[in-house]
């Protein structure tokens, strides 16, 4: 009652003695000022109260808010969840179990195909007299291939559609990988294309890989829009921004990273989830571009060479890398690829910063490429009479 009383007094007050509205702001400035006042400490307070990596953060402040918080708050240290320092404590588990490498030890080879391959011939010749030292699984996302190689002869494992550029092209190669990881003495694991086609002969391809300490998965740090500009903020906290790498799919990795690859369920799902061609905006995240090398970085940065030992040419800066035509497959291209020693890369950012890095192979300068893409299917003779030179 005192109150209706108190606010019907004021607004006959207010109605009688201040009719116009020239009195207005004197009056209510106070009061927007306590507004804007308490709002800036609201939100002083809510950007402490939540770390910046927080998605709580981001649904606050959207965005672009986030961005800018992260640029003037002082560095919070990352929370992680339950689920990620078990996610950790395991994967550490895994990779510190010891390396063992046998006589009896295999390489397997990963193949990601649409269908037939193109370059089983060459291969068949690269793997003869070397049994029991390789095995062959194809993924055939489209047909049914043809075979021209008893190497490759029942050797397709269950398969599902690819789309390039979705989660599929991983969910591919962790199929590849856990049928290879059934058999136990697998200790190498290397992904190729039907474009792929071998660079060295067996003896060296497999010496290189085997008595290599460290996986080859490709992994470089781009800040430009091709690069950082696809993380997303769901991603948070888990993936944080600065932890977004980027590289080429065509990795080859040891038996350790190849079950942690199969095992993570955690930052695979966020790339799931939220990397894909216009998952937000115009981002084109590419899944086969960012998931490994961000998961490697973030949880085995030593463990991997940051470069892949697949040769591929993209000096002609297009959408997609040079296609070698038989016209352009010379002993000298050959020669010239297989002694290449540093690797070059390219960021999205306006000015394209170049870096080379030399390939060290445990410790040692060493050419970078076993294997090159991507290559016709027209060119198999010239590759195949090429052959007996190149590979000796
Ligand atoms: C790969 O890069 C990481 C940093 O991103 C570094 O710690 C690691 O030593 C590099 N690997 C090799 C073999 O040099
Ligand atoms: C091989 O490398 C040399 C020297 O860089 C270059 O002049 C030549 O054009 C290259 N040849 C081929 C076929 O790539
Ligand atoms: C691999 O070997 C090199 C040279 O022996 C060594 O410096 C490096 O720490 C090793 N890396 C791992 C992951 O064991």
């Amino acid at each position: 009652m005192k109150a209706i009383k108190g606010w019907r007094l004021g607004k006959i007050n207010y109605m009688q003695s201040l009719p116009g509205a020239r009195h207005r702001a004197p009056t209510r400035k106070p009061v927007w000022i306590i507004a804007v006042l308490s709002l800036i400490a609201m939100f002083v307070i809510g950007a402490y109260m939540f770390p910046h990596h927080r998605k709580a953060a981001c649904y606050m402040f959207s965005s672009k808010g986030c961005k800018g918080l992260t640029d003037w708050l002082p560095p919070s240290l990352r929370e992680y969840s339950d689920e990620e320092v078990a996610a950790r404590v395991v994967i550490k588990e895994i990779l510190s179990s010891p390396r063992v490498i046998k006589k009896s030890s295999k390489i397997a080879f990963m193949f990601l195909t649409p269908g037939t391959l193109p370059f089983e011939k060459l291969w068949d010749l690269f793997f003869q007299g070397h049994e029991g030292k390789f095995s062959v699984y194809i993924h055939a996302s489209k047909d049914t291939p043809v075979h021209t190689s008893r190497y490759f002869v029942n050797r397709e494992i269950r398969s599902d559609e690819v789309v390039w550029g979705r989660i599929s092209m991983i969910d591919a190669e962790r199929r590849l990988l856990t049928n290879a990881l059934r058999d136990p003495e697998n200790q190498q694991f290397v992904l190729l294309s039907d474009s792929c086609v071998p660079l060295r002969n067996f003896e060296y391809m497999y010496n290189y890989m085997m008595h290599s300490n460290v996986s080859y998965v490709d992994c470089f740090n781009d800040p430009g829009p091709h690069g950082t500009g696809r993380h997303m903020d769901h991603m948070l906290p888990e993936i944080p921004r600065e932890d977004f790498r980027k590289g080429a799919q065509w990795f080859s990795m040891t038996r350790q990273h190849a079950v942690v690859t199969v095992a993570d369920n955690l930052y695979y799902s966020k790339f799931r989830d939220y990397c894909g061609p216009g998952v937000e905006g115009n981002k084109n995240c590419i899944a086969d571009e960012h998931y490994l090398p961000t998961f490697f970085y973030m949880l085995d940065p030593t463990g991997i060479a940051n470069w892949t030992v697949t040769y591929v040419d993209w000096s002609e800066r297009k959408w997609h890398p040079r296609k070698y035509m038989p016209e352009d497959v010379t002993r000298e291209l050959i020669k010239n690829i297989t002694s290449i020693d540093a690797v070059s890369r390219v960021t999205s950012e306006k000015t394209g910063v170049v870096s080379w890095t030399h390939c060290m192979w445990n410790g040692i300068k060493r050419p970078c490429y076993l294997f090159g893409r991507k290559f016709h299917a027209d060119t198999l003779d010239k590759l195949i009479e090429l052959f007996s030179n190149y590979i000796a």
